[in-house]
């Protein structure tokens, strides 16, 4: 028998990917603007093209739909310029939602707007006692929650998360002050797999996703200093910055489908993707 192995079709990825839908809520950034700085990428006197924001911000929310995808919006609130990075503004898991608390006051009105809308759609509430920023330091990987600290989320948060969600929460300790919320430093991919930036964390916690992540892909600086780990995957297509080139190669090398956005406007205040993304978990 003669077998061309050059015909022969190319070996499959090791592991299928497989997308599963998802229900995301997003905020048009209507009152966007940077006019106060709570992170390093914020510089209120570099001026932020609201249209091309807005426009950015559309695409996000087409590619979604283009994917199947269910993308509800919430109202944006003026004087609310973070709005647009609604990422923060709570964590759904099984249909229960904790809320946000804001660590500084010229985002705390946006909890409120959170809880209000979840109520309204029928979701149970719950206030948090201590300090946390939703999914920009609380990420569902498969059972677990993965929740950051150092810049925003109170510690005492991770154990009220634990509490509120019925989960295990894995502390994990930020220490560079460009990856202000996990979800800078930190992509998840699916139930198992996730993408992240070692030098963001302390020692402590990098030995920790060592542990948990053997086979995680470890993202180059260069893509984390575009944002690129601030991506939102489906299981399959993962929605990361344009700029994130070497990012969306090495997941493509690994069977995911990079869908590249550009939100170089949203990026000013110092978020992309996943950032303007919420997961309403059913
Ligand atoms: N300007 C916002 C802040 O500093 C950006 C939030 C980005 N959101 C995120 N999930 N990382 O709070």
């Amino acid at each position: 028998m003669i077998v061309v192995t050059s015909v022969l079709p190319r070996p499959s990825p090791a592991t299928a990917r497989t997308a599963r839908p998802r229900h995301y809520l997003m905020c048009r950034p209507d009152h966007f603007e940077v006019r106060y700085a709570i992170n390093p990428w914020m510089h209120p006197d570099v001026p932020v093209d609201r249209e091309r924001a807005l426009a950015q911000w559309d695409a996000l929310r087409r590619t979604y739909l283009d994917l199947g995808h269910r993308v509800d919006l919430l109202d944006p609130v003026p004087g609310l310029p973070d709005m647009v990075y609604t990422a923060n503004g709570a964590t759904v898991v099984d249909g229960l939602v904790l809320g946000a608390r804001f660590r500084h006051p010229e985002r705390a009105a946006e909890a409120q707007a959170h809880r209000a809308w979840f109520a309204a759609a029928g979701h149970p509430v719950v206030e948090p006692e201590f300090v946390n920023e939703g999914e920009g330091d609380l990420l569902v990987v498969g059972d677990v929650v993965l929740a950051g600290c150092g810049f925003r989320t109170d510690p005492r948060a991770h154990a009220e998360a634990a509490a509120v969600l019925g989960r295990e929460v894995v502390a994990l300790e930020l220490v560079d002050p460009r990856y202000y919320h996990l979800d800078t430093a930190i992509a998840v991919l699916d139930e198992t797999t996730v993408a992240w930036l070692p030098a963001a964390f302390t020692p402590a916690a990098q030995e920790v996703l060592r542990a948990r992540f053997p086979d995680a892909l470890v993202a180059d600086p260069a893509d984390a200093a575009v944002l690129g780990l601030n991506a939102v995957s489906d299981g399959r297509h993962v929605v990361l910055p344009a700029q994130a080139v070497g990012l969306a190669a090495a997941l493509a090398e690994r069977g995911f489908v990079p869908v590249p956005v550009d939100l170089s406007e949203l990026r000013k205040g110092g978020g992309g993707p996943k950032c303007c993304t919420l997961e309403v978990r059913a």
